[in-house]
């Protein structure tokens, strides 16, 4: 039987970190063993709201490499870029069709770039999500492991894919979000405002190639308060967002020892020292992130091979791609 088709995508608009990392990147990992993977860098859709393409092609390199050093196999997974593959602008051209200016201009991801970049709301930006919704079509994908801000670009790429079916006969399946986990894992920034993001909050954004000093120096930074007031005090967002990432990157018992010790704290007893476990975490991220960034840019002084494993997924991509577009196709009597 044929496995389960999986497909998503990064933007190439900045450094990988570690919302990306545990939001999505642990499913994928997991996944490329376990189905057909499709795993891409989004760069048209980068253009949107990065229209400089002077460091664009670094930025694709960069994902690829990120990628590699996480663990993807490229042997294992089709690891590709979106503009090499034409048939997605043609299946993009389609859907087109089938989107309504009303719904697209209510899509929450638009609303905010529009107000983020008010003398740049172009077209592409108000069909973001159509294009998303080709990318995941054209391979007929069934799972696209995405971090929760996703999800409605998800539904959209589900009404799209029923519609078509609809008007023109049934080629799609509709895709869902997935993930491993029952919670989707979102990392906050540092600062407690907003999350971990590629282009916003920086200062209090772990990336995967920060150097150790600068790992120590986010964390030494990061938003604590005076200590709990009782006993078994809920956690605020701010500290347990930095008991995530501990949860993720320590051993179980460094978390639990730490997580002890904030319960059995109040007012008159602090028994949580912030400054031993900043410390304690620091050290932990360090050791994690270590070999991915060393890895990474191992990689990237090897042009020559991120430019193969482009070719190597490009061929695989477009071959699906054009089965996918076969049937569209024939399904919309477009064949002469
Ligand atoms: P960014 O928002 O940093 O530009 P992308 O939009 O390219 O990142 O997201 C790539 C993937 O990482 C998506 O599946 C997204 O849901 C996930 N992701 C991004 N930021 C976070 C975060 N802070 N926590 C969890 N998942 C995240
Ligand atoms: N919109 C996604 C993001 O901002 C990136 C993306 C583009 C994507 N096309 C996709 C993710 C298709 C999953 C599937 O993170």
């Amino acid at each position: 039987m044929r496995k389960e088709i999986v497909l998503s995508g990064i933007r190439p608009t900045g450094y990988l970190h570690l919302g990306n990392y545990f939001g999505a990147m642990v499913n994928y990992l997991k996944m490329q063993h376990d189905y057909e993977c499709y795993f891409f860098v989004a760069n048209w859709h980068s253009l949107n709201t990065h229209p400089d393409t002077s460091e664009l092609k670094q930025g694709v390199y960069r994902v690829i490499a990120e990628y590699l050093a996480c663990g993807i196999d490229p042997n294992k997974a089709c690891l590709y870029v979106q503009s090499e593959i034409p048939e997605i602008a043609e299946l993009y051209l389609y859907l087109n069709t089938l989107a309504y200016k009303g719904e697209l201009e209510k899509t929450t991801s638009f609303k905010e770039k529009a107000r983020l970049q008010p003398n740049n709301i172009n077209l592409g930006l108000l069909s973001y999500a159509v294009l998303q919704a080709a990318d995941i079509l054209i391979h007929r994908a069934k799972l696209v492991p995405v971090g929760k801000d996703q999800e409605q670009h998800l539904e959209m790429a589900r009404n799209f894919a029923q519609r078509f079916n609809q008007r023109y006969g049934e080629v799609f399946p509709e895709p869902v979000a997935f993930n491993y986990h029952q919670a989707l894992v979102k990392i906050q920034s540092l600062d407690g405002q907003g999350k971990m993001s590629k282009s916003e909050h920086q200062n209090n954004t772990i990336f995967l190639n920060d150097s150790d000093e600068a790992i120590k120096k986010k964390i030494s930074r990061a938003k604590t308060d005076s200590g709990p007031e009782i006993e078994n005090q809920e956690l605020p967002d701010y500290i347990k967002n930095l008991f995530t990432i501990m949860e993720q990157v320590s051993t179980p018992e460094t978390y639990q020892y730490f997580l002890e010790k904030y319960q059995k704290s109040s007012k008159n007893n602090c028994l949580i020292k912030y400054g031993e476990f900043k410390h304690q975490l620091a050290q932990d991220l360090i050791q994690f992130l270590t070999p991915i960034r060393e890895q990474t840019n191992e990689i990237l002084s090897h042009e020559n091979h991120i430019r193969d494993i482009i070719k190597l997924g490009t061929e695989k991509a477009r071959l699906s791609a054009k089965n996918t577009l076969e049937l569209v196709k024939e399904s919309m009597l477009l064949k002469y």
